[in-house]
C-alpha cells in the first residue's frame, strides 16, 4: 500500500514529454517578439476569432502593449477574411505578461494545417503554459443565445483533418483541461454575475455554414456550438503539451433552428457586438487561469 509504514511512497508520475517541438518558424517568431517586447517569457498565449482585433487594446493593462504585424513575423499568413486582422501584441493582463493573436488563419483558406496551428507552436516557443482560444460559434444547443459565452468542455473533430503526422498519439481526454475551465468559470462568474454553460465544439471543415440537416446530425452527435477554427489548434497545443482553454460567443443560432438563412455580415455583427463583453470575460480569466 503506498503510504504505510515500512514501504516507501512512491514518487508521484512525472508528465510524459511533450509529442511535439514548436517548428523553427515558431522560435524565429518567437525571438522576434522577444526582441520587440523586451518579454522573453508569456506566460498565456490568447488566439483571438472573427473581428475581435481591438479586444487586445481593452484587455492589456495600460502603456504595456507592443503590437507587430504578422507580415513581420516568420509563419504567419496575413488573414484573408474581412473582419480579420493580422497583429500580435505582447502586453501584461493583470500583470500577467501575455501574448495576443488577432487574426488566425483556418483550414477552408487552403493552406493546410502549418498555419493554422502556428499560433499554437508560437505559444510553446514564446514560453506559455495555457492557450486561451476564442471563436464566434452557432448554436446547436436549444438553449443558447445569442451573445452568450460558452466554455468549451470537449470538441467532435469534424474536419476531417489533423495537423499531426507520424506516430504522434496524441492523448485528449482532458484537451481542454477541466482545471482551468473551472477557474475560468470561477473568473467569469465573478466578472459578469453569471457562470457561463460548458459545451461541445463541433469543428466543420467550411467556409460554407451548415445546413439544417447537418446542425441536427450535429444535436445527435452531441455538440453543443458549431464553428470553423480552434481544433486544429488545440490538437497541436495538446501535443505542444500547452494547456487549453476555449471560449465560443454564440453569434447566431445555428442553420435552421429559426429558419432564416445565415448571413456572414450578420455573423461578424454579432461578433462585435459581443466584443465588450468578450473583453470583460478576458480580463478576469486571463489571470486566473495562468495563478490556477
Ligand atoms: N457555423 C459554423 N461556423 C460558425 C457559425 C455557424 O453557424 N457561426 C459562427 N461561425
Amino acid at each position: 500500500m503506498p503510504g504505510t509504514a515500512g514501504s516507501p511512497t512512491p514518487a508521484p508520475p512525472s508528465p510524459a514529454p511533450p509529442l511535439l517541438t514548436p517548428t523553427p518558424d515558431a522560435r524565429a517568431a518567437a525571438d522576434a517578439i522577444a526582441r520587440a517586447s523586451g518579454r522573453s517569457v508569456h506566460e498565456v498565449t490568447l488566439v483571438l476569432g472573427s473581428g475581435w482585433s481591438e479586444v487586445v487594446a481593452g484587455l492589456a493593462d495600460p502603456g504595456t502593449a507592443v503590437t507587430i504585424p504578422v507580415s513581420e513575423l516568420p509563419g504567419f499568413v496575413p488573414p484573408s477574411v474581412a473582419g480579420h486582422r493580422g497583429t500580435v501584441t505582447s502586453c501584461l493582463v493583470g500583470g500577467v505578461p501575455m501574448l495576443a493573436v488577432a487574426g488566425r488563419t483556418h483550414l477552408y483558406e487552403g493552406l493546410g494545417t502549418d498555419p493554422v496551428v502556428h499560433p499554437a507552436h508560437v505559444a510553446a516557443a514564446v514560453g506559455s503554459g495555457v492557450l486561451v482560444f476564442t471563436n464566434a460559434a452557432g448554436g446547436v444547443r436549444a438553449d443558447l443565445a445569442v451573445g452568450e459565452l460558452v466554455l468549451i468542455s470537449d470538441h467532435l473533430n469534424l474536419t476531417g483533418r489533423s495537423p499531426l503526422t507520424g506516430p504522434t498519439f496524441v492523448d485528449l481526454v482532458d484537451a481542454y483541461s477541466a482545471r482551468l475551465r473551472a477557474a475560468a468559470a470561477d473568473a467569469l462568474e465573478a466578472a459578469t454575475g453569471s457562470r457561463p454553460p460548458a459545451g461541445v465544439y463541433a469543428a466543420m471543415p467550411g467556409p460554407q455554414y451548415e445546413t439544417p440537416a447537418e446542425v441536427r446530425m450535429l444535436r445527435t452527435l452531441g455538440a453543443d456550438v458549431v464553428g470553423m477554427s480552434t481544433v486544429p489548434e488545440t490538437v497541436a497545443a495538446r501535443g505542444l503539451g500547452v494547456e487549453v482553454v476555449a471560449v465560443s460567443l454564440v453569434t447566431n443560432l445555428a442553420a435552421g433552428v429559426t429558419g432564416a438563412p445565415l448571413d456572414h455580415a450578420e455573423v461578424l455583427a454579432a461578433g462585435t457586438a459581443g466584443a465588450g463583453r468578450l473583453t470583460a470575460a478576458l480580463r478576469a480569466l486571463v489571470p486566473s487561469v495562468a495563478r490556477a
